[in-house]
């Protein structure tokens, strides 16, 4: 399907290996690259295969942390960018909210607003995960505080106040996040973001609630009471948030992917989004690691069969820009309430208009829903044979995960697995997450699974 895609991982030299430490030295002069796992050859790369600096070819289960929907170098991309296709987006970065060429405007209504969620009528565009938070977060203060006022223009007081950190009200406002949950890393959104201290270690942070995420317990039939408990208990928190009132909304990942591949039911998401209405609060489904196809639908909350839609969807990673979707009512009455200068990137914009339609027309969502599967059945398999290493294996498509006995083996079978040619990720404290593309195939899940299985075999 991808033409010259490698039949398999090759290794020839440790991982990192000396090209890519050479470079780490040299950009570590100027820039943190001490997160850097290995340096990319992006031209040789291909399909679901990494290919580094040093020759070695990975099997790349983790694509960016999740950002990549067709794999490298998928021939859709490169002939559009050869055929001239982007042209018109190459010469200058424009500013969207300004003066924003046609184009644009086609892709916003035939490849953004194709795939939006159902009930969602506007889209705004930034460029990260953490902007498409922040931004969802201020539209629900506005739609807020719009109906605090009644519908009436804010006074000539709250303008005057707004200007000194010292507006009426707004300082009570809140957002009721989940333990575990993880929104991004600005100040708005991070106090949203409750996985890891390293991420809000020093930062002023907003007082808002958080409350407990049910985090399903695998296998989840036999766990069946105390997952209900946990949800009860978490159920419970919730209302008692909103209760306190000043609660503008609340955001919620469908499976919550840096803290861990925690799960909740659809029951429970459909309970949030009863008690959101109930309290007059905004509900935002964070979508920005779920959204983009890898839970075999484009939107993993299209599974919870909610009888009214979330009022807003945040998005990133796959969909190559950041954004949300939401509901006319958190459309702001007036311009420049939600901006900034670049509202997005249209180079961007358009090669996720090729995505779209290369995922339509491959049936790739169908295809993540067999690959998710066999993942599955793999990482059962796994924990089956290897139960002092491996347990809780669990998934949606193939966002999946499996958890490992402790966070230290979890880093050496995920260092091990590198050496031999597979590049997946952590999650949370012990879990090993999978972040495929979505054109990963049955040769590769058997890959990845065999690689997975040598490399916990073989540690010490
Ligand atoms: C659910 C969720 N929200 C927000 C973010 C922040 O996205 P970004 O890193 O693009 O700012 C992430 C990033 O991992 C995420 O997983």
């Amino acid at each position: 399907m991808i033409p010259d895609e490698p039949t398999h991982a090759v290794v020839r030299t440790a991982v990192p290996g000396p090209a890519s430490e050479a470079l780490r030295a040299r950009h570590g002069r100027y820039q943190d690259a001490r997160t850097v796992h290995v340096y990319q050859d992006a031209r040789k790369s291909r399909g679901n295969y990494l290919v580094d600096v040093d020759g070695n070819v990975l099997l790349d289960v983790y694509t960016h942390i999740a950002c990549v929907p067709l794999g490298y170098n998928h021939p859709d991309l490169l002939k559009s960018w050869h055929d001239g296709r982007f042209d018109w987006a190459a010469g200058f970065r424009p500013a969207l909210g300004v003066a924003p060429p046609p184009e644009y405007v086609d892709l916003v209504e035939h490849t953004l607003m194709r795939i939006a969620p159902a009930g969602m009528s506007h889209v705004v565009t930034v460029t990260t995960g953490t902007e498409a938070v922040e931004n969802a977060l201020k539209a629900a203060f506005i739609a807020f505080m719009r109906r605090r006022r009644g519908g009436a223009p804010p006074t000539p007081e709250d303008l005057a106040a707004c200007l000194l950190n010292r507006q009426a009200g707004t300082a009570a406002l809140k957002v009721v996040s989940f333990e575990g949950g993880f929104h991004g890393r600005t100040l708005g959104s991070l106090s949203a973001t409750r996985s890891k201290p390293v991420h809000k270690l020093d930062f002023p942070a907003f007082d808002w609630p958080v409350v407990p995420f049910p985090a399903s317990r695998f296998p989840l039939d036999a766990h069946a009471d105390t997952n209900r408990e946990a949800e009860a208990r978490s159920l419970e928190a919730v209302e008692a948030a909103l209760r306190a009132g000043d609660v503008a909304a609340l955001i919620v990942e469908p499976i919550q992917g840096e803290g861990g591949d925690r799960h909740a039911s659809a029951d429970f998401f459909r309970a949030l989004r009863r008690l959101t209405s109930e309290h007059g609060c905004a509900f935002i489904v964070d979508e920005v690691q779920t959204g983009g196809g890898a839970t075999g639908r484009w939107w993993a909350h299209e599974a919870w069969g909610l009888a009214e839609p979330p009022d807003l969807v945040t998005f990133s990673k796959k969909m190559q820009i950041g954004g949300y979707y939401c509901r006319e009512v958190f459309h702001p009455a007036e311009p420049y309430r939600i901006f900034n200068t670049f509202l997005g990137d249209p180079l961007r914009t358009a090669q996720l208009g090729v995505v779209v339609e290369v995922v339509e027309r491959d049936g790739l969502l169908d295809r993540v829903q067999r690959s998710g599967a066999r993942l599955l059945a793999g990482l059962h398999g796994l924990t089956a044979r290897h139960p002092e290493v491996f347990s809780a294996p669990r998934g949606v498509g193939t966002f999946a995960a499996i958890d490992v006995c402790d966070a230290s083996t979890r880093d050496r079978v995920l260092f091990a697995a590198r050496q031999i040619g597979l590049e997946a990720g952590g999650s949370g404290d012990r879990s090993i997450r999978f972040r495929p593309a979505l054109v990963l195939a049955d040769r590769h899940v058997d890959e990845c699974l065999d690689l997975l299985e040598r490399a916990a075999v073989s540690l010490p």
